[in-house]
């Protein structure tokens, strides 16, 4: 798995002069059963998120209202992605570092997740990652 298997989604919009509307349906808009869903706002200036690889979890991110970056990396590349449309989403494969920064002020990013939250499927130590990748 490596950056290049990580992608913008663009998800459906249906377009209505009363608002706007995006569904997400798992195993077909996402490439996996969505089981878990999480959101970070209320985000202080200038505060980074993130600073992990997961083993297993596969994830949607999504820019639900505000902006902020994601960096990927995979051991060998890094790629900056900047994340500011409500129904396009960043697809992170499993065993992936990333890093969230550069939150706008009231932004809000959620997360769609292919598991519950399992404290033992997260590598937290960039060496450790590094370890396990580059075998
Ligand atoms: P973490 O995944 O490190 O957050 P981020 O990647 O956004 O910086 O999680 C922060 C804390 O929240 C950590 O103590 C674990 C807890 N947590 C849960 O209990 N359940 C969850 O679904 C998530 C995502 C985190």
């Amino acid at each position: 798995m490596n950056v290049s298997d990580c992608k913008i989604i663009d998800l459906p919009k249906i377009q209505d002069p009363r608002g706007n509307l995006t569904f997400i349906e798992g195993n077909s808009h996402v490439p996996f059963d969505i089981q878990r869903v999480y959101y970070l706002y209320d985000v202080p200036g200038g505060a980074e998120r993130g600073g992990h690889a997961h083993k297993g979890l596969s994830q949607l991110i999504i820019a639900m209202s505000g902006s902020f970056d994601v960096v990927l990396d995979d051991g060998t590349k890094k790629r900056r992605f900047h994340l500011n449309r409500s129904y396009q989403g960043l697809y992170v494969c499993p065993m992936i570092w990333r890093e969230l920064d550069n939150f706008s002020s009231g932004s809000v990013c959620m997360v769609l997740a292919s598991n519950n939250y399992d404290e033992a499927d997260y590598f937290r130590d960039y060496d450790q990652y590094m370890e396990a990748v580059s075998k």
